[in-house]
């Protein structure tokens, strides 16, 4: 234990977090003394005896059991988000014979944000955007549906058969097997105990997962989990989100509504606050002296003038102050890009490509560590206490 600097209290040394919780959740309760494991209360034995996959998955993610009408809406849905984009199976054809599936679906699920747009926060250039509930609703039938038929491709792909294309009649399960089955034909009907079997087996691996790190997965697998960790425009990707921004305000004039739209909290300001840094990032202060050093040779990016006075009301401002929120490393980065030439979409990239090193570096001294152990990071469990499964029948 020691003082931390920022006078916030104790820092504990806690190795792979084995001791520390890192939020509170109402989702999964688990208690490993009694072997009892319950989502949202409910114990898992009674969903695995009464529910359906898709059902725990709404009370996974909406916290309830889904009435009759929630859950044939929620199913419907699903099963009607089931296709990719022809691109996508394309683009997973071109695996190597031998690729390991959970690669090319890793591949495919990282490959589909960029056919679902919509579902970019930094394009709609405010962090409101992904919280609006019919927007994530339409990500969460979309990857519940297409996440088994990019798997279903994958194993496809690896055992060198055509792909099958989903059955929106059939249940999720049996869905799932109709697009792994070696010779579907329309009518074909999986076997209902396998199909439930399965049902069971997805219903006993839903709960949520926090972490990426640690698993030993191999360094592929783990940086593109970093570079989507990284992609979220609170982090690297808010050098777009930066750039967007200025575009939408555009001039000078605008900048006292902006800031006034941001102390009201509709709005963010991207490329200020850092988490360790609570005063002006080091590397902002570079890359500014940059920026100037690449107009000289690439012209004067206009949308400079904009960032400086934004920046210069922003660190006047009482908001601010107070909050020690300063410039950071995105604040000038995509102006930079920008003036080079680089469309808004590739800065997260940008970010990225250097960031492999600093990934690998991680690696690479975790697996030295002989003392190094998987993460866990623990839960404190604030949901609903133990509750009886009602059947769908007998609900509101
Ligand atoms: N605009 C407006 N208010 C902000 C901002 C911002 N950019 N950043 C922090 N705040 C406010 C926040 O609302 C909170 O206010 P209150 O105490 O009244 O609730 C206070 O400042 C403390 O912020 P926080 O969210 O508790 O700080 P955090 O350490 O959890 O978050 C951050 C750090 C970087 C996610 C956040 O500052 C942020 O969202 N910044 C904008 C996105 C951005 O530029 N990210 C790039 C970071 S640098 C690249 C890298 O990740 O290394």
């Amino acid at each position: 234990r020691e003082e931390d600097e920022s006078g916030k209290g104790l820092r504990v040394f806690d190795p792979a977090f084995q001791n520390t919780a890192v939020a509170y959740s109402k989702i999964t309760y688990i208690n490993g003394d009694t072997g009892a494991l319950r989502y949202r209360g409910y114990p898992i034995e009674q969903l695995a005896e009464k529910s359906t996959y898709l059902e725990v998955a709404y009370l996974l993610i909406y916290g309830e059991l889904p009435s009759k009408q929630q859950y044939n809406y929620f199913s419907h849905e699903i099963m009607h988000h089931t296709f990719v984009h022809f691109n996508v199976a394309e683009l997973m054809g071109k695996f190597n014979y031998d690729a390991h599936p959970m690669g090319m679906f890793i591949s495919g699920i990282s490959a589909m944000s960029t056919f679902h747009p919509d579902a970019n926060p930094a394009l709609a250039g405010s962090d409101l955007f992904i919280r609006d509930e019919r927007i994530r609703n339409k990500q969460i039938y979309r990857l519940l549906g297409k996440t088994p038929t990019l798997a279903a491709i994958a194993y496809r792909h690896r055992i060198g058969r055509s792909y099958n294309v989903p059955q929106n009649n059939l249940t999720y399960t049996e869905n799932f097997l109709y697009m792994l089955d070696q010779l579907s034909e329309k009518n074909y009907k999986p076997n209902p105990k396998l199909a439930r079997a399965l049902d069971v087996l997805f219903i006993l691996h839903a709960a949520a997962m926090r972490h990426i790190g640690s698993s030993l997965v191999d360094p592929y697998s783990a940086i593109s989990g970093a570079a989507t960790a990284l992609y979220g425009p609170l982090h690297g990707g808010a050098n777009e989100a930066v750039l967007r921004m200025l575009e939408q305000i555009g001039s000078l004039d605008k900048v006292p509504t902006f800031l006034q739209e941001v102390k009201e909290r509709k709005r963010k300001l991207f490329g200020f606050g850092h988490r360790i840094y609570k005063n002006y990032d080091p590397r902002a202060k570079i890359i500014r002296k940059i920026a100037y050093e690449v107009f000289d040779v690439c012209g004067r990016e206009s949308l400079i003038d904009v960032a400086i006075g934004l920046e210069k009301a922003a660190l006047e401002d009482d908001y601010f102050i107070k909050r020690k929120l300063y410039p950071n490393v995105d604040f000038y980065s995509g102006l930079i890009y920008k003036a080079m030439g680089f469309p808004t979409d590739m800065f997260p990239v940008l970010f990225a490509i250097p960031r492999v090193a600093g990934w690998l570096a991680h690696w690479k001294e975790s697996l030295e560590d002989k003392d190094s152990k998987i993460w866990r990071p623990r839960q404190v469990y604030v949901g609903p206490s133990v509750r009886s499964y009602v059947p769908l029948d007998l609900r509101d």
